[in-house]
């Protein structure tokens, strides 16, 4: 059964009344002109403003970009309640492929729509929009982030991102060896992109020994050639990436779905630690890793230095504040160890009960 919108009843109501819904507000937006068809999900604003990206996608179905743009979007309330922001979460999705569909007009009525919000929903970039698209939706919507430095903004993101995930690792190695500097440690990176560039650098600096692996050869080609001293290897994929021996930190920085029943028994490193999202294949992994005795600092708290960074643009953007506050994602994630410790709980539920600890004092105050 299928409402009006193509939505199969099912998506209404995990809506309505799963656990994985309480959405505030979906708004189902369609420009016949230009083409645009777009879901706007608002999962809380509890804590401010709904601040999450613009996914654009060539979904299978409206079914399928009107359940991601709900799950986005909650992910989005969790990840800005760990990283201290006043921002709720929220997140939209076009539907239709970018390199086909994308046009200035489009992204001007998406900007329209977004405006008629008022301000209860902020955008920025994601999967298929760019820091130039951005611009173009500012100029119909002021409560628009993620623009380039010419326009004011804060451009590429993945600068914090980069940085918060090490503060990530630094954290974890305080947790497991008493000490946050990584010298002399191996760390293992699946995705040399935009973030996973950038940690390498990191890495070097504080005198960690890094593999790296990525389907693109480019990729790998680029990091070896700007860090020649050897302290970066590459292997062929990483299904050889994370059988590596004395592996300390496994770091997935490409797609999800990264933690599996089929990675977890080969995995060598001791702590998980990386920028990609939703990393854990399915709810029960948490629990694997422990058993297993590894760390995971979870994902989403350590891939916050990017909206840390796109929400400080609203402010007037400061690369300094911004980044003193993506430092704080060391404090977070021994908060978190600690307190899946006292509870006797993986991380990841861990961190998961103090956002909603945040987000339902902040509905009692109001
Ligand atoms: N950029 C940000 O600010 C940001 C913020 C939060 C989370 N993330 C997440 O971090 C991850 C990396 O983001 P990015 O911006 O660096 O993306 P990116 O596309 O620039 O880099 C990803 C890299 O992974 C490689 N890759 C893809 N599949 C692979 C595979 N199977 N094995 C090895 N390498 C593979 C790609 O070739 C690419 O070089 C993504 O999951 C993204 O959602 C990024």
């Amino acid at each position: 059964m299928t409402d009006v919108t193509g939505a199969p009843a099912d998506v209404l109501h995990t809506l309505f009344h799963s656990d994985q819904g309480g959405h505030e507000q979906v708004v189902l937006c369609q420009d016949r002109a230009t083409g645009l068809k777009a879901v706007i999900a608002i999962h809380s604003t509890a804590l401010g403003p709904a601040l999450g990206g613009t996914r654009f996608y060539p979904y299978a179905s409206e079914a399928e970009a009107v359940a991601d743009a709900l799950n986005l979007a909650r992910g989005m309330s969790y990840k800005n309640a760990m990283a201290g922001l006043d921002h709720g979460g929220g997140k939209a999705v076009i539907i239709g492929d970018p390199d086909i569909v994308k046009s200035e007009e489009l992204l001007l009525a998406y900007g329209r729509f977004v405006a008629s919000l008022g301000g209860r929903y902020v955008t920025a970039c994601d999967v298929g929009t760019y820091v130039a698209d951005m611009d173009v939706v500012a100029r119909e919507c002021r409560w628009t982030t993620g623009r380039s430095p010419e326009n004011g903004g804060a451009g590429d993101s993945s600068v914090l991102t980069a940085f918060g995930v090490y503060q990530g690792m630094r954290a974890s190695a305080q947790h497991l060896w008493g000490d946050p500097s990584l010298r002399g440690r191996l760390v293992g990176i699946a995705g040399v992109g935009k973030v996973g560039h950038h940690l390498v650098r990191h890495l070097r600096e504080d005198g960690a020994e890094v593999v790296i692996t990525d389907v693109r050869e480019d990729a790998v080609r680029r990091i070896l050639a700007t860090h020649p001293d050897g302290g970066v290897t590459a292997v062929a994929d990483t299904a050889a990436l994370i059988r590596t021996e004395g592996l300390d930190i496994y770091a997935p920085c490409a797609l999800g779905g990264a933690l599996s029943d089929d990675t977890l028994p080969v995995l060598t490193a001791k702590v998980v630690c990386g920028a990609a999202n939703n990393q854990l294949a399915h709810p029960g992994v948490e629990k694997d890793l422990a058993d297993r005795g590894i760390l995971y600092a979870p994902d989403y708290v350590v891939n916050a230095g990017g909206v840390i960074q796109v929400a400080d643009e609203l402010h007037g953007f400061d690369f300094e504040r911004a980044r003193a506050k993506a430092a704080k994602i060391y404090d977070t994630t021994l908060a978190i160890f600690a307190r899946a410790k006292s509870d006797g709980i993986p991380p990841a539920a861990a961190a998961d009960r103090i956002a909603e600890q945040r987000m339902a004092e902040a509905r009692r105050s109001r």
